[in-house]
């Protein structure tokens, strides 16, 4: 018998072989933008391991894009060739590769982990953060409220980006709406505090990425599948919330949104988060039942019987893994065992199916 999780998933042109997939994570091991031997074998390493999708980390559209100044990048052609090596390692493992398209906004411009001071000086390779508002996140510098057509050149951007992903490889793409970062920044009306048409109501506010999505949909085949992540809420009132994704998600599933990926919070420091096992999971139901759209929930899902309880009760259709893949990144591998499936291992690591 196949568990849920193990069911392959098509959507577009993209067939996935299970459903339990790599959360996009930040490794702060890039110069210049540039993938290097450490992205080759972080992911490597997740391809020898049996997930469907790994999304590769958030990954900066333009320099200022960026969190860190060690983050990656996806604004020219060596960064483009860097990654080809690493998505066709993981083609030929039969896992199919993602990349985050971010900007950082407010929230850009550290230093690597290891540091001992958190905002990058320009010295330091660091920037000018910008935001829809000149409203500072605590711990930066106060941001630059990008102008129109600052705010058109960053939409180009994400497109241009897509464009280079694509012929690096990918065969997913994501846009990065959550955590606080630009896109999120945007939706929330305690950082958007604009009066022009990218702020105030619910249609201001969602402008930028409306916009990001209709480019970028634009600029790619129609068999490439676009994802977005969001957080579902900023766990604060009068911030971003579950009403508001909701109605979001309507809108940009008919935009040509594939999948909606389920985070929270980031925008809003000091909050309360709720956090225990699947914690997000009831954002994402909530969101896929009223809106019809392939939803992945995140989140402290560590055990494959979790995931699969998730699965079959309807309450998601991916599980996407964090931490416990950094634990374990052959955790598919090791949760097909758990789950009584049995799937394909990579001929060099038959040996270690068994002990006996
Ligand atoms: C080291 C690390 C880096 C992360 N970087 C990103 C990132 O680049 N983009 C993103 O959307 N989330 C990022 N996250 C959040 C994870 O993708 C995930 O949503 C979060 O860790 C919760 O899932 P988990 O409990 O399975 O770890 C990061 C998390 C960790 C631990």
């Amino acid at each position: 018998m196949t568990s849920q999780l193990f069911t392959p998933l098509t959507i577009r042109g993209v067939e996935f072989r299970n459903r339990a997939w790599v959360s996009p994570m930040c490794q702060y091991s890039a110069v210049d933008g540039v993938a290097g031997e450490w992205h080759r074998v972080h992911l490597g390493s997740f391809a020898t391991g049996g997930t469907g999708l790994i999304m590769v980390e958030a990954t900066g559209v333009n320099p200022e894009g960026r969190i860190s100044v060690a983050c990656l990048g996806m604004w020219n052609q060596e960064q483009v060739d860097a990654f080809k090596p690493i998505i066709d390692f993981a083609h030929s493992m039969g896992t199919k590769v993602g990349i985050q398209l971010a900007h950082a906004g407010r929230k850009g411009s550290t230093t690597a982990p290891g540091s001992d001071h958190p905002n990058a000086t320009l010295e330091e390779g660091g920037w000018t953060i910008v935001a829809p508002s000149a409203i500072a996140f605590p711990g930066y510098p106060e941001p630059h409220a990008l102008s129109t057509a600052e705010i058109h050149q960053v939409v180009q951007d994400f497109a241009s980006a897509a464009k280079r992903s694509l012929e690096a490889g990918f065969d997913v793409l994501e846009i990065h709406g959550a955590h606080g970062y630009l896109i999120h920044e945007f939706l929330s009306p305690l950082s958007n505090t604009r009066t022009d048409e990218y702020g105030g109501d619910f249609t201001g506010r969602t402008r930028f990425v409306r916009e990001i999505v209709s480019a970028i949909r634009s600029s790619i085949p129609e068999t490439v599948p676009l994802f977005l992540r969001i957080s579902a809420t900023d766990w604060v009132d009068g911030g971003w919330d579950l009403a508001q994704s909701v109605e979001l998600m309507k809108i940009l599933k008919a935009e040509g949104v594939d999948m909606v990926d389920v985070s929270t919070g980031g925008n809003v420091a000091g909050v309360k988060i709720p956090v225990g096992p699947g914690y997000q999971v009831p954002l994402a139901t909530e969101i896929k039942a009223q809106t019809g759209i392939l939803t992945s929930t995140v989140g402290l899902i560590t055990d494959p019987h979790q995931a699969e309880e998730i699965l079959t009760s309807g309450q998601a259709d991916v599980i996407t893994l964090g931490r416990a893949m950094l634990r374990n990144p052959r955790w598919p591998l090791f949760a097909a065992e758990t789950l009584g499936d049995v799937i394909e291992w990579p001929v060099q690591l038959e040996r270690g199916r068994t002990i006996h």
